[in-house]
């Protein structure tokens, strides 16, 4: 591992690079996002990308898209400088960005959206139609139907469908700005396997995670940022561990969190739902204590979030019935505003369609539910409120100047840690979470899984909907793994680990 830029690479060195970055800065007024990054990556190798959330990664590979301008420095592609880089020119070279989230063009079809952009390079008709074809095949793995309107897809989905569409794209130099974002444990297997393929055909990668096991398992060489500046480069991944990673990307060892299961909440005081009924759901009976935390798991479209999404009043059931300790039974919310009433609180995984207010500031965005809140009671106390937002921003290290700017030029992790400073600043009974620590880094990880263990000591009921089985077995009491539309498992106390999770939820 070399903790500087090498200061000059061998000819035979310099030709083996697909792209080379040289003296790359980015300001944003007095604010350096970037700091002077010297870069090489191999052609036909898989490069990964570490920093803490706001370190500089998506600026970095945003760059090299030609998506945004650099403030400085220059960009070589097999060699040759590009100079005045934007998206057109960067495609046409054969420069793919899969971006941090997902862009579709919702009116258009799957197929529409997969092609868009991709003509037959000679042969005019017949590469079209062999084009096609490939695609009808490949999207014939992944469960998307090819005619489907690309709008009513879920953020999964759309996911898998920017994903494909590099992968698709005939690029030479593809940039996965974390694809694996609540991606199932057979999805990312998918695209390990869709990349090591182009990857022996020389294709080169450039990989950006939070999840150390997947650039241990997936790349050849890492790059780590911190604060804008290469902290960190080596070319032999197989020399690193897990704890290693962590160091690198924190500057510190990493604090892991390991909830307390010999405090799990015992008895029959809770929350009770029964008869739950739907068009793809069956669950007759689920009971969940005062302060327990439960997990749901399992493939797309199993249960797991349309339950979470049920109980929030966001998908109709035929039938269901939900009852809080010591209340009487009523019906399952049928709407958000419903739920609200009963003290259900939700936090989607589609920042992008429910989730931050981008042109208001931190404080306002984390205020917005809460707010709601209080001026139903008829009260809003703007002490009260600054008081909440600040303990937020400060407990989840959103990474800005201070809770005044604006949440749109935050990075992407930071938007999601406000998107959940909102709902847990709510202080619900149930709270309901889908992917709560997605795109989120190592550390702040381990600092929303105590953010959630003190809530629940607290007395608040927690459902984390999530993919990542790391944390599930971390910070769950109970885990619930859904097939078919029922809860098939439930994994309890010492019985819960990643591999018994992992192996269930396939
Ligand atoms: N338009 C902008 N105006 C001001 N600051 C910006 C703007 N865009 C990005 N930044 C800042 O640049 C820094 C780097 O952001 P970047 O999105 O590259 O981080 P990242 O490493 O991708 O983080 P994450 O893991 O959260 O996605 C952040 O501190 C961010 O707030
Ligand atoms: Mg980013």
């Amino acid at each position: 591992m070399t903790t500087q830029a090498a200061p000059r690479a061998s000819v035979q060195a310099q030709a083996d690079l697909a792209l080379r970055v040289e003296n790359i800065s980015k300001r944003y007024g007095a604010f350096h996002a970037l700091r002077s990054i010297n870069l090489g990556i191999r052609r036909g190798s898989i490069h990964g990308l570490l920093g803490e959330n706001g370190a500089g990664k998506s600026t970095l590979v945003g760059i090299i898209s030609g998506q945004r301008a650099p403030s400085e420095g220059r960009i070589f592609l097999n060699g040759e400088e590009i100079q005045g880089a934007d998206v057109k020119r960067m495609e046409a070279a054969g420069v793919f960005l899969v971006p941090q989230e997902p862009m579709i063009i919702e009116h258009m079809s799957v197929m529409e959206n997969l092609m868009l952009g991709l003509w037959p390079a000679s042969r005019g008709f017949i590469a079209w139609r062999r084009m096609r074809e490939n695609a009808t095949r490949m999207l014939a793995g992944t469960g998307i139907e090819a005619d489907r309107l690309a709008g009513s897809l879920d953020a999964v989905a759309r996911r898998k469908l920017n994903i494909l569409r590099a992968m698709f794209s005939g690029g030479s130099v593809i940039i996965l700005d974390e694809p694996t974002a609540s991606l199932t444990v057979p999805d990312r297997l998918q695209l390990f396997d869709f990349m090591r393929q182009l990857r022996a055909s020389g294709v080169t990668f450039l990989f950006i995670s939070h999840f150390n096991d997947e650039i241990l398992d997936i790349c050849d060489a890492v790059t780590v940022l911190r604060d804008g500046e290469l902290v960190a480069n080596c070319e032999e991944v197989g020399s690193l561990n897990s704890s290693r990673l962590s160091e690198f990307v924190l500057g510190r060892e990493l604090d892991l969190f390991q909830r307390d299961r010999t405090l799990s909440p015992k008895g029959e005081e809770g929350i009770r739902l029964s008869g739950v009924r739907g068009d793809r759901l069956d669950v007759a009976r689920l009971d969940i204590r005062t302060g327990e935390i439960v997990g749901f798991t399992g493939l797309p479209g199993e249960g797991a979030k349309e339950l979470a999404r049920s109980l929030f009043g966001l998908a109709p059931l035929q039938a269901g019935q939900i009852a809080f300790a010591r209340e009487a039974t009523a019906r399952v919310p049928q709407t958000p505003d419903q739920a609200f009433a009963m003290g259900i609180a939700y936090l989607s995984d589609d920042r992008r369609r429910d989730g931050v207010v981008g042109h208001l500031s931190i404080r306002e965005n984390i205020a917005l539910s809460s707010l709601r809140q209080r001026i139903r009671r008829g009260l809003v106390d703007r002490g009260q409120e600054q008081q909440v937002c600040s303990s937020y921003f400060t407990r989840m290290g959103i990474k800005a100047g201070s809770a005044d700017e604006a949440v749109n030029t935050l990075s992407g992790g930071n938007q999601q840690k406000v998107c959940l400073g909102r709902v847990l600043a709510t202080m619900p009974r149930l709270l309901i979470l889908d992917e709560p620590t997605r795109g989120i880094d190592v550390g702040v990880k381990q600092d929303v899984l105590r953010i959630l263990d003190q809530l629940s000591r607290a007395g608040v009921s927690v459902i984390i909907v999530s993919t990542d089985v790391d944390e599930l077995a971390r910070a769950a009491d109970r885990v619930c793994i859904f097939q078919r539309g029922r809860i098939a498992h439930v994994v309890e106390g010492d019985d819960i680990s990643t591999d018994r999770l992992r192996q269930l939820s396939q």
